[in-house]
């Protein structure tokens, strides 16, 4: 009898434990998979909607032959077979679509991997040893012709989005160092076609995230950052699509990012096949690593993928893997609470009693986290001086941190504070102590920006500093959130301490210091959460993402430049790490007056924050923003992990729509914003998106007016095939509107 029992709890709890395993996948694929045909050589990688197939050619060369919807699993594919340069001036090495080349041979489309060696010679050419495959993995192998440099080239494929993780692991097993002048982390290869068209972001300090679209043509294009680190210029993510496609819906769509926060290269070519390849990693631009005998070079991991929903459908899986995979404690990571930053309200003039004033006003308004923003520390008065010296400034805070946080927890917030480690003012107690500590080429002069230089985060004692103040911040405070800020990008970036053949490895330790700073930190404080921010979207990349819980995606708080920017940042990242302010109107940006309930609105559409001086707010702001506050917090849930999809762009006209559906399908929510109407002409008609056909929703606006016909409840396919018509008019209207299934 106990027998029996015990065997009917053991398949109950089977059974439980693989229906938890579904909810949690939320997956209603089949398990990510891999296989390896020992006939063919060929190995095959399933996941989400996806598979990627890869084969071993006879010349041991690792070759692309599929990568795009899933195919039936009893799908056999051709062994690899290299591919015919045409003529004597193409070896048939630059028209194969190989995973990961080294630079030698008759190599001359993009390599993933340069080398010179103590000896002289430079030519690398890589061949295949070996592999092991796990359940979702494959690690292959290669190893030059005749020296002792391996390359691990490591798959690991999603089973809910089919999202490929690349990385590549060199390792120095001959004798003595060799210097890797450039390193990818691999190289993608699209299927031939010739109507490619690849979109990218641009932008700059206040102006990030502008969306870029063009076709593809012979020749490179070349996405990258030479500041040290990720940038504004441009962001380390691309998608190609053809043509043909349906933007928002349908049509092919590949897709990649780099999970890198230094200066890094993604470079997209034709080959003299036509034939379309993209290889990302570190720049090369003045690159080189001395890499020891014995020791590994891990490159970033390159993350890639494929969908046949066209852009939109694209960026909604992207959204789910960074939701569910990348960002820390993924996928049960909680959601953004609002927050209140002082920076626009007060820039440096902080104090004990102006903070505290301003956390109760906050704290009226249902704010659940009071930030401190810069100016609490050292002699920081203005941005020229103060930044390295990490004390509390006796004449704001006379009595430390205490009573601050204090009161902040006593108005039911927590508490967060702006710091920027990796910068120091020459006006400093560290600088003038250790003015060899930054980045600088001896003798040469140090280029201040925003009258700061940067601290050489490479340099073992600068890391161990760095990660002391940051860690006795935390442990002496009750502090729950940290805005880590960093307000220049590199100059001079020379490390004289170091002999001169290894001084170029500061593109890579810096970098990897600061992850590990931020790996160290999360781990000695878990409660902790962290946002990148660089003067704005400077450092918002997967490599980052993975170690901090939001970012800052612009210093430009204008509710309406800001729905552009928001809207190029979400074809990338997920709004739910998208930090959006109401800030005080006219904007300091363009002198622009909205009303606060656009401002709120436009600022819904991500993780809501307040970055205003309450104390010139009126009852009335007050009031509705309260309103909006608790609104906001009855959508949350949907806006951050829910599906987004884009009815109408703000780059394309007079409107701005965005929709967003929860994952449990019970809400969608819609912003939607009039810059002008023009001629009487009435406001497009909305026709919703990812609703159930047959099941009932109620309509709610969150602001603004409906049609008066417009129903108070009915059916998805209503509110997706008929519509609803939103009566907005006039110059900067905005208008929501909630839909709750019955
Ligand atoms: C940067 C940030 C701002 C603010 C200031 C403080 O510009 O992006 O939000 O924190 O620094 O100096």
């Amino acid at each position: 009898m106990r027998f029996v029992n015990s065997v009917r709890r053991t398949r109950d709890a089977v059974a439980l434990s693989a229906i938890i395993l579904i909810l949690l996948c939320g997956s209603q694929h089949a398990a990510a998979s891999v296989h390896f045909d020992k006939e063919t050589n060929v190995f095959r990688l399933d996941g989400g909607d996806i598979t990627y197939v890869i084969g071993l050619n006879r010349q041991g060369e690792v070759q692309t032959l599929y990568w795009g919807e899933r195919l039936p699993e009893n799908q056999q594919f051709p062994a690899a077979q290299a591919i015919s340069g045409l003529s004597s001036f193409e070896m048939p090495v630059n028209t194969t679509p190989q995973e990961y080349t080294g630079w030698g041979g008759a190599l001359y489309v993009e390599p993933d991997l340069k080398v010179t060696f103590p000896d002289g010679n430079r030519d690398l050419v890589l061949k295949y040893v070996s592999h092991t495959t796990g359940e979702d993995r494959i690690d292959i192998l290669l190893k030059d012709i005749s020296r002792d440099v391996y390359v691990t080239l490591q798959y690991q494929i999603d089973q809910q989005t089919g999202i490929l993780r690349r990385s590549a692991d060199i390792e120095n097993r001959t004798k003595q160092p060799f210097t890797i002048e450039q390193v990818a982390s691999g190289t993608w290869n699209l299927p031939r076609n010739t109507d490619y068209r690849l979109h990218y972001v641009t932008g700059r300090w206040a102006g990030e995230w502008s969306l870029q679209s063009q076709p593809i043509h012979g020749g490179k294009t070349v996405l990258e950052s030479r500041r040290g680190t990720t940038g504004a210029q441009n962001n380390p993510w691309f998608m190609i699509d053809q043509a043909a496609s349906d933007d928002q819906d349908q049509g092919r769509v590949w897709f990649g990012a780099l999970g890198w926060s230094g200066s890094w290269a993604i470079t997209v070519e034709q080959n003299a096949l036509q034939d379309v390849r993209i290889t990302g990693g570190p720049n090369s631009f003045d690159f080189a690593y001395l890499l020891k005998s014995g020791d590994h070079f891990q490159t970033p991991q390159f993350y890639g993928g494929f969908s046949d929903k066209g852009l939109g459908g694209t960026s909604r899986l992207l959204h789910r893997y960074e939701t569910d995979r990348i960002l820390p404690n993924s996928p049960s990571r909680k959601l953004r609470p609002v927050l209140y930053n002082s920076w626009e309200a007060t820039t440096f003039n902080v104090d004990e009693s102006g903070q505290m004033a301003l956390a109760e006003k906050a704290a009226s308004l249902g704010v659940e986290r009071f930030v401190m923003d810069d100016g609490w520390f050292g002699q920081r008065k203005t941005d020229h001086a103060g930044l390295g010296d990490w004390y509390v400034n006796p004449q704001k805070f006379p009595h430390g941190l205490k009573p601050l946080i204090d009161k902040v927890h006593a108005l039911h917030m927590d508490f967060g504070l702006w710091v920027e480690p990796e910068m120091v003012n020459p006006d400093s107690d560290l600088y003038r102590k250790h003015s060899d500590w930054v980045l600088n080429f001896a003798g040469r002069p140090r280029t201040e920006g925003r009258n700061q230089l940067i601290l050489n985060l490479a340099r073992p004692d600068v890391h161990d500093y760095v990660l002391q103040w940051l860690d006795k911040l935390l442990t002496d405070n009750d502090i729950s959130f940290i805005k880590w800020d960093y307000n220049r990008n590199w100059s001079e970036p020379g490390w004289p301490a170091v002999p001169v053949e290894q001084q170029k490895n500061i593109y890579i330790d810096f970098t990897r210091n600061v992850y590990d700073i931020l790996a160290q930190l999360r781990k000695r404080h878990p409660n902790v959460e962290f946002e990148s921010c660089s003067g704005g979207g400077g450092r918002v990349d997967l490599g980052i993402m993975a170690l901090t819980d939001e970012v800052w995606p612009s210093d430009n708080t204008d509710a309406y430049d800001r729905l552009v920017i928001q809207d190029g940042f979400t074809y990338a990242y997920t709004p739910g790490v998208m930090m959006a302010w109401v800030t005080d109107s006219p904007t300091w940006v363009n002198q622009r007056t909205l009303s606060l309930e656009y401002r709120f609105l436009s600022s819904m559409q991500g993780s809501l924050g307040i970055g205003a001086n309450l104390n010139k707010w009126s009852p009335e702001d007050i009031a509705l923003a309260k309103k909006m506050v608790a609104d906001y917090k009855s959508i949350r849930e949907t806006v951050q992990r829910g599906s987004l999809y884009r009815l109408r762009s703000p780059r394309e006209g007079e409107q701005s729509i965005t929709e967003s559906v929860s994952r449990d399908g019970q809400q969608a929510v819609v912003f939607a914003f009039l810059h002008s109407s023009t001629e009487n002409y009435p406001f497009p008609r909305v026709y919703m998106r990812g609703l159930d056909e047959n099941a009932t929703y109620a309509l709610r606006p969150l602001a603004g007016k409906v049609a008066s016909n417009t129903p108070t409840a009915a059916t998805g396919a209503y509110w997706m095939h008929r519509g609803v018509d939103l009566e907005l008019r006039g110059d900067f209207q905005a208008m929501g509107v909630i839909l709750q299934r019955k």
